[in-house]
């Protein structure tokens, strides 16, 4: 089950509260990533760079990406402070390899992957990333391509139904998908407030139901419209193919569909068996990484006094060995990371 939260937000994932952006188990995160002086590192989700900032302060070599365009702005300061030592690109981590075309290294020594949302994206209304904060029906990180209000409006009903139950994790999907599709014919759905009363009148609300009944559907537009799942996916083969021998990598997680993904990628490549359940399992080609910890780091309980939203967060991490990358593959993981939507292609609804 995907995880919750008790805030009434739709994004368990969000890193920090509600005045500023706490980056979560930071301890935890340099401790498995180890950053030293002088060599180079990626931080695929510079978010408000709370991560990046502690890197540089080890007098490491960064380079941060965030698909978020706003994010430049946090990055400048950095830029003053760490000069040359510090690089900044928005885009994509999937391509994270890609990004480090025209450095100068020959290999990384670390990447770290904090998946989720950042406060800022979340605590601003205008992004649709929250129902507690009314603002329009959008959820892009990129802030390109389809809004959740597209999917919504535009899906048919099976679609809907698919994406909600697999991304959202939710048992009633079908009834949320037949109340947003009876909606729809009377006016297009366009505010997350709106969203949230459908589900909520569909589903109702007990008093001791500790998440809003609309967060699982929320949390399957945002994963929907920013293409997280097979993002992360892209991200760990792009690791594979760029971390020199020794090198780590260090990734973050809030719920249980982005935690499995980096569970099955490790279980694959650390060379047992196949974390595949469309494949036989096989004895796999030599280990491309070595698992120090099988187990979830999880954060403490102080930690989670603090910021309570460091309750669901998983902390996997693993040693590149010598062996070389291995292809691609999406199998690996279940159905729902490539999943599409063919009546939002053809705008059939
Ligand atoms: C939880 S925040 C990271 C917080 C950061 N560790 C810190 O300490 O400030 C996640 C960030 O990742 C970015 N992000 C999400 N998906 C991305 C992707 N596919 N490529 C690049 N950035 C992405 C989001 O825009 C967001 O800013």
């Amino acid at each position: 089950m995907a995880s919750g939260n008790t805030h009434g937000d739709a994004n368990p994932n969000v890193a920090g509260g509600p005045t500023g952006h706490v980056p979560v188990m930071l301890d935890e995160v340099l401790e498995a990533l180890q950053p030293t002086a002088g060599e180079y590192y990626i931080d695929g989700t510079f978010g408000a760079g709370g991560y990046s900032r502690a890197i540089l302060d080890r007098g490491a070599n960064l380079l941060a990406i965030d698909k978020d365009p706003n994010a430049v702005a946090s990055s400048r300061e950095l830029l003053k402070n760490y000069g040359n030592r510090f690089r900044f690109v928005t885009g994509e981590f999937g391509e994270l390899d890609a990004h480090c075309k025209g450095v100068e290294i020959d290999g990384v020594d670390g990447v770290v992957l904090d998946i989720g949302v950042s406060s800022m994206q979340i605590d601003e209304a205008a992004r649709g990333f929250s129902f507690q904060n009314d603002g329009p029906l959008d959820m892009r990180m990129g802030q390109t391509g389809l809004s959740a209000s597209d999917v919504i409006n535009r899906s048919d009903v099976k679609d809907l139904t698919r994406l909600i139950g697999m991304l959202g994790e939710e048992r009633h999907a079908g009834r949320v998908s037949r109340a947003i599709v009876a909606r729809r014919e009377l006016e297009p759905i366009t505010r997350t407030i709106d969203l949230a009363r459908i589900v909520e009148k569909t589903l109702g609300r007990k008093h001791s139901d500790k998440i809003h009944p609309a967060t699982r559907t929320f949390q399957a537009l945002r994963i929907f419209v920013n293409q997280e799942l097979v993002e992360l996916a892209k991200a760990l083969f792009a690791a594979e193919r760029i971390l020199k021998t020794g090198g780590r990598l260090v990734v973050v997680t809030f719920h249980s569909l982005e935690d499995r993904i980096v569970k099955q990628f490790f279980s694959d490549r650390r060379g047992d068996v196949s974390g595949s359940r469309h494949l036989p399992q096989t004895l796999n080609d030599a280990p491309c990484f070595i698992q120090e910890n099988r187990n979830a780091i999880r954060a403490g309980k102080t930690e989670i006094e603090n910021n309570p939203r460091a309750r669901s967060a998983k902390l996997r991490w693993a040693i590149r060995t010598e062996h070389a990358a291995r292809k691609e593959d999406f199998n690996l993981f279940g159905r729902e990371v490539t999943l599409s939507l063919s009546s939002l292609k053809t705008g059939r609804v």
